[in-house]
């Protein structure tokens, strides 16, 4: 395990291993405030070993929520509550950034917004988003920009701007949903460059932005391009996940030994000079530690693993079993069965 326990730095944080906790939405926001249990859950993610958490995704405005208990930080008295959850996590020697996020027409707006006319329906919703004008462009990025703004406020080590999973940045970037003829439809990055910039001009150069961007947006010559783009206009690292999931089309070398997001990562790690994060079934240990030295990927984030062993990067270092997620098509984390069975199996070995 010596790449996946050894340092690594984005700018001027340092991250004492390669193992991420990737945002994962459970729920217990209050009104958009952090409650007493987002910060036990944060202690405990941070008491795992670790070496950087990102924070779920926690909405830029109101308008943009994904459900009602989803963190907020579009006014200035939720830094006092974030910062609780950093000052939690920085105690356990962990580094933490917030993932920024939007739902755009996936939302539970009764008027969602999207780039153009977009009939959504999907993970039991369904909507029509309604065109977004000049001003609600020019609206919704200062909305992302005042959310760095108070993330640097409440001491985050970085921001990570949710563009993929088809929120509203991924709906930009996707030409499938995105439909404009304005600059904004010619260039979908402008959107989230304008974004960028401005968090530039708020934050201090040293504050760390990433994207989570979506690897086949809608293929991967798409996600490629957006990476490059999002590399020479300053971005500091890449998460690459899924793209606007009904609107992708995915297509990977036969025979290829991981899954399709780790396929989209490699790939773009050979185009850029950033660091790169890799995402998605990485059940294992010994995986973890192949993909850092077969893809050359900077991070591995490892999801559903730690919500079955929060523990887990303790366990990998120590050399035990870390457990594993079963896949099960419906998936206890997201509020579809009542048991996590990888869990239950988990807990059993290990009383
Ligand atoms: C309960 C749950 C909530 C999630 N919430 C988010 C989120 O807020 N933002 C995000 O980008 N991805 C979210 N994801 C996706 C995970 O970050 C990760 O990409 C996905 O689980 C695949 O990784 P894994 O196979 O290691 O679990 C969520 C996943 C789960 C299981
Ligand atoms: S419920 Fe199933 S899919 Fe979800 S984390 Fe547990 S084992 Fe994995």
């Amino acid at each position: 395990m010596k790449r996946l326990f050894s340092e690594f730095s984005i700018k001027d944080v340092k991250i004492k291993n390669r193992i991420c906790v990737p945002p994962m939405v459970i729920g217990f926001g209050q009104d958009g405030h952090v409650s007493p249990e987002n910060v036990d859950r944060y202690k405990e993610l941070a008491q795992g070993g670790a070496g950087l958490i990102i924070q779920e995704a926690t909405c830029v405005n109101s308008d943009g929520l994904l459900s009602v208990k989803q963190l907020g930080i579009w006014k200035d008295d939720q830094i006092e509550g974030l910062k609780n959850i950093v000052d939690t996590v920085h105690a356990e020697n962990c580094k933490i950034f917030i993932q920024i996020h939007h739902a755009g027409v996936t939302g539970i707006s009764e008027n969602p917004i999207c780039p153009s006319p977009y009939e959504y329906n999907n993970f039991g919703r369904s909507a029509v988003g309604r065109e977004m004008t000049y001003e609600d462009i020019k609206s919704v990025q200062n909305d992302y920009i005042e959310a760095a703004r108070r993330a640097y406020e409440a001491g985050y080590d970085g921001i990570e701007l949710h563009g993929c999973h088809g929120y509203l940045i991924s709906q930009f970037l996707n030409k499938r949903v995105n439909k404009r003829t304005d600059e904004y439809g010619a260039t979908p990055e402008k959107f989230v460059i304008e974004i960028l910039d401005g968090i530039r001009k708020v934050t201090p150069a040293e504050f760390v932005v990433g994207i989570r961007l979506g690897g086949f947006e809608p293929t991967i010559e798409d996600g490629i391009h957006y990476a490059k783009v999002l590399d020479k206009n300053g971005i500091d690292f890449l998460d690459v996940s899924y793209g606007f999931f009904s609107e992708q089309e995915i297509h990977v070398s036969e025979g290829y030994k991981y899954s399709n997001a780790v396929y989209a990562a490699e790939k773009i790690k050979k185009e850029v000079s950033i660091p790169v994060f890799a995402v998605n079934g990485i059940n294992s240990s010994e995986i973890a530690e192949e993909i850092l030295n077969e893809t050359n990927v900077d991070i591995v984030d490892i999801g559903k693993g730690i919500l079955i062993n929060p523990d887990w990067a303790n366990y990998a270092k120590e050399g035990k079993d870390t457990g594993k997620c079963l896949n099960c098509t419906k998936c206890m984390w997201f509020g579809q069965s009542k048991v996590c069975p990888g869990k239950v199996i988990f807990d059993k070995n290990n009383k």
